[in-house]
């Protein structure tokens, strides 16, 4: 039931003068080619126009069309991007309105992949679903939205776990304060309007954002009048409001950013972003409904690196697949599920995997698909009679309708660490003992690492450290959001962003449209159930604290049923789902630590393959991925089109350098950022969150 005073309420902070100054804002269609019309979209073709390109690009999501954009800047510079699915213009109308993203969703549909999980033994034999977007655009297309940047910390762990003394050129690229200048060059950054700003008491440092790169970030231009809540109730409860999450430290509460174009109120992703911006350009061909069945390599391998020549690709299984070659180089940008199943139905990856999926090996690289993480979400869900988006979008009425409604959603977010989950340095500690105490357990260690293999054991237990010396100690172990997209509910989400166990991504079919073998092995390690269960009974402490008390009734899930310690580890068990946030399945570390790409993305063992997505972070990271992803993505864009020149990348003896050449970029971004500066702040962050959808079944 809607109160007409809430109705009123509502269209007051929507009255004009709260707008006004976004709708004269001028739009610049950045980009640094000045002011264009609205693209022709002349790249997107029904097939290929030439039998080769510089670099093929396999995969045209997230990671892909910012690639795609940045190496065809040049004018000249051949560029193909092969995308599995289809373009997603027959959707625009659902993509373009972020509120949409709950209610018309495109998850389920032919856009999403609706991957699933084998059975998780730890997480009550649950077989779970995970989707993924199959369209122009990736997953940028179908999600949240939400931009949040990770901790420094995890980011500096990230580059001592790829560093060695030959690389320091390519490895100084994944340091925070490179990935901090290259988040920054991709986006431009607007502040919030009065009315959400108002409404939420929000605070933001704009200094931490970018002001002139392709992809929009702002808040939502309407805040559901709830969001008043957050801030204040979460300050009772202990959690600070955070002045500034975005450079490097993302304790505390706050609103994140989301992907959102002000101009008017539509999602920015990477296709709106980084493609339809751009002039026309006849060195850049997109094609849809293109999915790479395999890479090709050439004969001659290059000291005992293999090269690739092209690759293959198809509609779907039915058609007879094509081929194409790469002068330079083939990049693949398939995410964190794509990316390693085009390397095993290729013949790079586990020998045993690939022999008992009759794929003839090519090259044996034991750490493909391995070192899978993710972010695991649950919840409590209270019921209100206040309005909540949902309750407002099931009204029908004209200002559920409008675009300044639907720009609304879910951004309440917070990070908290262990000495808040765990009420106190003593216990904390004691925690940390215990996880440290798991590397010398030979047994435990056996059922939690998914393979033998002696690189990835090493691999595992490097990544292990990384959390329980470095990043456990100092970033978010778990996020806790506010979702308030279903009628009558509100939802308080609790998240684990540093999972201890890691589970595998396989293949039994040598065909790229079979879907590859998930097995996050959720929870092996108990650590992970103990993390959430502490987050879960924090938060029903907030329905006890004002504002937030006068605002919920009773708590409908899990329910006053569920009270000890061992009631709520069962209750994450059987109801935990993915945040949507895996990775590390094609991991930059060393190979003889199950590493797949070294510091320049490349892949060992070949001259000319590389992966740049969601799969190569070596570590899961306090955010959504959006944000570091973009950030990795400009950034490797840089050390193609400008190869540092000291130091050499790991697994190859000139490789790609001599390829690329020595384009200057044209963005004037090239600069950058490989300098790290000596001192940084002690904390970092990148912030990001989860959508709705997979909650409302909560
Ligand atoms: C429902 C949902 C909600 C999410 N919410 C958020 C959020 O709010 N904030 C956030 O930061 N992150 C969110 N994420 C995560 C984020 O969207 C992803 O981490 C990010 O898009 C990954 O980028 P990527 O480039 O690695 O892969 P993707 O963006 O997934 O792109 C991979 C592309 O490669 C294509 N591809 C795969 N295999 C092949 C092949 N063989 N041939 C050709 N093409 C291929 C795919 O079709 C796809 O288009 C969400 C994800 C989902 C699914
Ligand atoms: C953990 O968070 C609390 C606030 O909840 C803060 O006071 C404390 O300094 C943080 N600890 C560390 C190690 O950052
Ligand atoms: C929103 O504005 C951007 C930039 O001007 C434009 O590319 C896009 O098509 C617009 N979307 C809608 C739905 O108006
Ligand atoms: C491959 O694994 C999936 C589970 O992910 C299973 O459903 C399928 O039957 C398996 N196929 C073969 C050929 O073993
Ligand atoms: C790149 O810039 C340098 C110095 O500004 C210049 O000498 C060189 O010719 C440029 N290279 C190209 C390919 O434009």
């Amino acid at each position: 039931m809607i109160s007409s005073e809430l109705i009123a309420l509502t269209l007051a902070v929507l009255s004009a003068p709260v707008f006004a100054h976004h709708q004269a804002r001028e739009f610049h269609n950045v980009h640094n080619h000045g002011i264009y019309p609205l693209s022709p979209r002349n790249y997107i073709t029904p097939e290929t126009k030439l039998d080769s390109y510089d670099y093929i690009i396999a995969g045209g999501g997230l990671a892909g069309l910012v690639l795609a954009s940045r190496l065809s800047d040049d004018g000249t510079t051949t560029v193909l991007v092969l995308e599995a699915g289809d373009t997603g213009d027959a959707e625009k109308a659902k993509i373009d309105r972020p509120g949409l993203t709950y209610f018309t969703s495109l998850l389920g549909s032919s856009y999403d992949y609706a991957y699933k999980t084998i059975a998780q033994s730890s997480a009550g034999d649950r077989i779970m679903n995970w989707p993924r977007g199959k369209i122009l655009g990736g997953s940028a297309a179908v999600n949240g939205m939400y931009m949040v940047r990770p901790n420094s910390v995890e980011i500096d762990a990230w580059h001592d776990l790829i560093a060695t003394s030959d690389n320091k050129a390519y490895a100084d690229a994944w340091t925070w304060d490179s990935l901090l200048a290259a988040m920054k060059k991709g986006e431009t950054f607007t502040g919030p309007t009065d009315s959400a700003e108002e409404t939420t008491g929000l605070k933001f440092n704009a200094a931490s954002h970018g002001t002139s790169g392709p992809l929009h970030t702002t808040f939502p231009g309407y805040m559901v009048p709830i969001t008043s809540a957050w801030l204040p109730t979460l300050a009772a409860a202990g959690i600070p409001t955070s002045e500034d999450a975005y450079g490097g430290n993302n304790l505390g509460a706050f609103f994140s950013t989301m992907a959102i174009n002000p101009t008017n109120w539509t999602r920015s992703y990477a296709k709106s972003a980084y493609i339809d911006t751009l002039p026309p350009r006849d060195n850049l061909h997109v094609l849809a409904n293109a999915a790479v069945t395999k890479i090709t390599f050439a004969d001659n391998a290059q000291d005992g690196n293999l090269v690739a020549s092209g690759v293959e690709f198809a509609k779907d299984a039915s058609e007879t697949p094509k081929s194409v070659s790469a002068k330079k180089e083939v990049i693949l940008a398939g995410g964190a599920v794509g990316s390693p199943q085009m390397l095993l139905v290729s013949g790079v990856g586990p020998k045993d995997v690939l022999d008992a999926a009759s794929i003839p090996v090519k090259i044996n690289l034991p750490g493909v698909g391995a070192h899978l993480q993710d972010h695991l979400a649950t919840g409590i869900q209270w019921s209100t009679t206040e309005d909540t988006q949902g309750t407002i979008f099931a009204s029908g009425s004209d200002f559920s309708k409008s675009d300044e409604f639907l720009s609304y959603v879910n951004c309440a977010t917070s990070y908290v660490n262990g000495t808040y989950l765990f009420d106190g340095t003593e216990s904390f500690n004691n925690f940390v003992t215990g996880l440290k105490d798991t590397l010398n357990d030979d047994n435990a260690l056996q059922s939690l690492i998914p393979t033998t293999d002696d690189t990835t054991v090493a691999g595992y237990k490097a990544i292990y450290q990384s959390y329980t010396d470095k990043i456990v100690p100092e970033a978010g172990m778990v996020e806790i959001l506010y979702s308030i997209n279903s009628a009558g509910r509100i939802t308080i989400q609790t998240a684990l962003q540093t999972p201890m166990s890691q589970g595998r991504l396989t293949v039994n079919s040598s065909s790229i449209f079979d879907a590859p073998v998930l097995d996050p092995k959720y929870f092996s390690h108990p650590a992970d159930a103990v993390v959430l269960r502490q987050a879960l009974k924090k938060v029903r402490q907030f329905a006890t604290l004002s504002p937030l008390k006068e605002l919920v009734g009773e708590e409908l899930v899990p329910g006053p049923s569920v009270q000890s310690d061992a009631d709520w580890e069962s209750y994450v068990r059987q109801n935990a789902n993915t945040e949507f946030h895996p990775g590390c399945t094609c991991a930059m570390m060393p190979k003889d630590k199950g590493g797949v790409v070294d510091a320049s993305l490349k892949v060992y063992g070949t001259t000319n393959v590389r992966v740049i997505d969601g799969s190569v972070f070596p570590l899961s990271m306090s955010a959504h991925l959006m944000a570091p992803i973009y950030g990795m993505a400009e950034k490797a864009a840089e050390l193609i089109l400008s190869p540092p020149t000291s130091g050499t990348s790991t697994s190859t003896a000139g490789g790609a350098s001599g390829t690329s050449g020595s384009n200057n970029n044209s963005d004037g971004g090239g600069n950058a950022a490989v300098a790290v500066s000596g001192a940084h702040a002690k904390w970092l962050a990148l912030v990001s969150v989860v959508a709705g959808v997979v909650f409302t079944s909560l």
